[in-house]
């Protein structure tokens, strides 16, 4: 048990002042009328009768004080063990205080992180069967009206099984980012980092997203045309489904006969910034500090038009912030957006 006291005389002191002064004058009244006053013996009364009262008081407060104190600290280090000094128990209500205020802080902050938490939790899990509820029930829709009959019509049956098909596709698509967004987010996606030829990578993805941009007549393009390798550092797989995220985005969120344009610039001495431009709708300002997290979508009929479940961002999000790299978004509703990734130039 710490026995370090910090003390205080004060209320020993005037009480003993006290007692000492009403006994003395007690006293001298008794011996004014059955003695003599004598001045020297009154004075050694007051004296001994002081000195008593306040070892008395001041031990007896203490030992008081200190029993209780000592409980208050022992029930509160029973909760929390760590935010308490174990050397010092002290009689001082100052610290006590204090003590018992950063502890009862400590706690709020920390119901405050654990409410937050749980409501995403609950958010994230409503979100996740909202959006496998969808294409869930196209499939069921399609599989019952076969079970019912329409599988007997030859073209009937296969437009059916096709849109099933598709329905499952989405499935596995959500399920997939979901899960890669689990992993970023429980730490355990290990990157693979080599060095790569970025132009290559992007002109990669154009190749593989032609067909989707031709369809709203967009056009893929790089700002000039770069004729050198341009080599980085990075988990190429990944940084080839950030690319393709922002490019796919900026098709669905284009305007038809546009134009998404990727341009790769050397920034300070060893980073370059890979920027994917579009002329697309843009994002309105309120919306762009959410835009990361994940399942948020602009609630715009533009953007409800397009099929998604609002992951994509949140997945560029982590790759990049598991590279240590940096990620920019500049928008303007009408007019379009530009989002950004800094990487490490190979040396
Ligand atoms: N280039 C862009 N232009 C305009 N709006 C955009 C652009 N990129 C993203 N957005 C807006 O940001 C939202 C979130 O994008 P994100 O890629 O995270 O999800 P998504 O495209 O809706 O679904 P997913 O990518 O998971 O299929 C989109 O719903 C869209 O409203
Ligand atoms: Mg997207």
């Amino acid at each position: 048990m710490a026995k370090t006291f910090k003390r205080s005389y004060k209320f020993a002191f005037k009480s003993s002042l006290l007692i000492t002064t009403f006994l003395t004058l007690l006293m001298s009244v008794f011996l004014y009328i059955f003695y003599a006053i004598n001045i020297w013996h009154i004075l050694l009364f007051a004296i001994a009768c002081f000195v008593f009262s306040f070892f008395v008081i001041q031990y007896r407060v203490e030992r008081f004080i200190y029993k209780r104190v000592k409980k208050i600290y022992d029930d509160l280090t029973l909760l929390e063990s760590s935010s308490f000094s174990k050397t010092q128990i002290t009689t001082d209500m100052a610290t006590l205080t204090q003590d018992i205020d950063r502890y009862a802080k400590d706690k709020k902050l920390e119901i405050e992180t654990l409410k937050i938490r749980e409501q995403y939790r609950k958010e994230f899990i409503g979100n996740v069967s909202h959006e496998l509820k969808t294409p869930l029930f196209t499939v069921q829709g399609y599989i019952s009206t076969l079970i019912d009959g329409a599988a007997e019509n030859k073209t009937l049956r296969e437009k059916y099984l096709k849109r099933a098909d598709k329905g499952v596709e989405r499935l596995i698509y959500i399920i997939k980012d979901l899960d890669m967004i689990t992993k970023f987010e429980a730490g355990n996606l290990q990157l693979d980092i080599e060095s790569f030829d970025i132009v290559e990578l992007i002109q990669n993805v154009f190749e593989l997203l032609e067909m989707k941009a031709n369809k709203k007549k967009i056009t893929l393009t790089f700002d000039m045309e770069y004729k050198n390798p341009i080599m980085v550092n990075g988990d190429k797989e990944r940084l080839q489904q950030v690319v393709t995220n922002l490019v796919v985005n900026s098709i669905k969120y284009g305007e038809t006969n546009g134009t998404t344009e990727v341009s790769i610039e050397n920034l300070i001495k060893n980073k370059v910034i890979v920027r994917v431009t579009d002329n697309g709708e843009g994002i309105e300002k309120e919306h762009i500090p959410r835009l990361f997290e994940r399942f948020y979508r602009v609630d715009k009929s533009g953007s409800r038009k397009e099929g998604g479940s609002g992951l994509g961002l949140a997945i560029v999000k982590h790759i990049i912030e598991a590279h240590h790299e940096k990620l920019y978004i500049e928008s303007d509703y009408g007019v379009g957006s530009e989002f950004s990734f800094t990487l490490e130039k190979t040396k």
